[in-house]
């Protein structure tokens, strides 16, 4: 009997929807997708829309890049206020029109919980390609993509979140999705921009062992994994406490001297001050790697959900 396709036609809003099995599938097909082992233009003919309410380099460009890859076409924007929502259109009103015209809505919004509005009222599927300071589940496939690609495993992995884990929602999401594994989980922050309540909580129910802090030095001998982040500027209320934390971390060759050997550094990406460019060059910075992997995770994506 033929395997039915359990994404077909589903929305993608947060990874805590995916089971551990179904993440091990994602990045099994994108592996397929890595290798070129697919069929020629299995999206011929189907439509995405690309709706960015938010800045992006990465998510979108890798996102239309492996629509066209896979023979589909693209329709969208990345300037909303070129959209009817200068007008005062609701995200509500501007999905539901919108999936008249496509197969599928990638969504990226400065709101919190957008991504889930916009699923209630398309009847195409929508993926989520950031919403607010809550989640990024494409970001996190890639994330763990480049984790099994560099470590060969995901289970028994130390990992450290350096920077701002209250507003970063790639951190938010990859605490998710690594609760379903064997982990040692550090978080390393500022006291104003921990780890927020509610992952923490996935964590503790999870019974992952983890620690916080406030300096690398702490934990960069015991870490498989640093999982870099910038602190997100444009999400503070409050200038002057943006400021005062501004900066507060920057990875340089000298601080990898107490690192392993096999570290691995990842950044979602964009960086600002926090690793110094001077690591680009060294074995343990896979961060660019990781931005390229992107486009196999979301041909993988794509083609499940809409084949
Ligand atoms: N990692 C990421 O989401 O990058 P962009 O904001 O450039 O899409």
């Amino acid at each position: 009997m033929k395997k039915t396709n359990p994404f077909r036609n589903r929305d993608v809003i947060s990874i805590r929807d995916f089971t551990k099995q179904e993440i091990l599938d994602v990045l099994k097909e994108a592996e397929r997708f890595h290798k070129g082992a697919v069929p020629h233009e299995p999206l011929k003919s189907r439509m995405m829309a690309s709706c960015f309410f938010e800045s992006s380099t990465r998510t979108r460009l890798s996102f239309e890049s492996a629509m066209q890859k896979l023979g589909g076409r693209v329709i969208g924007f990345s300037d909303a206020k070129a959209t009817s929502t200068s007008k005062g259109e609701s995200l509500s009103d501007t999905m539901r029109i919108v999936s008249n015209y496509a197969d599928v809505i990638v969504l990226r919004h400065f709101a919190d919980g957008a991504a889930r509005l916009a699923a209630q009222v398309s009847d195409k599927p929508v993926i989520n390609a950031g919403d607010g300071a809550n989640q990024h589940p494409t970001q996190t496939l890639i994330d763990l993509y480049t984790i099994q690609k560099t470590q060969k495993k995901i289970d028994e992995i130390h990992i450290a979140f350096v920077g701002d884990l209250k507003y970063g929602r790639t951190v938010h999401s990859l605490v998710s999705a690594l609760t379903n594994f064997s982990v040692r989980l550090y978080f390393v922050a500022p006291p104003s921009l921990q780890i927020p309540k509610e992952p923490l909580q996935e964590v503790k129910a999870r019974q992952i062992k983890f620690s916080q802090h406030e300096k690398i030095e702490e934990i960069i001998s015991r870490v498989d994994v640093l999982y870099m982040t910038r602190i997100q500027q444009e999400r503070f209320t409050d200038n002057i406490e943006y400021q005062r934390v501004k900066g507060t971390y920057r990875l340089t060759p000298e601080s990898l001297k107490r690192g392993k050997k096999t570290l691995c550094i990842l950044h979602p990406l964009p960086r600002v001050t926090e690793i110094s460019p001077e690591i680009d060059a060294m074995p343990q910075a896979h961060y660019f790697q990781q931005a390229s992997y992107g486009l196999y995770v979301r041909q993988a994506i794509l083609s499940l959900v809409l084949s």
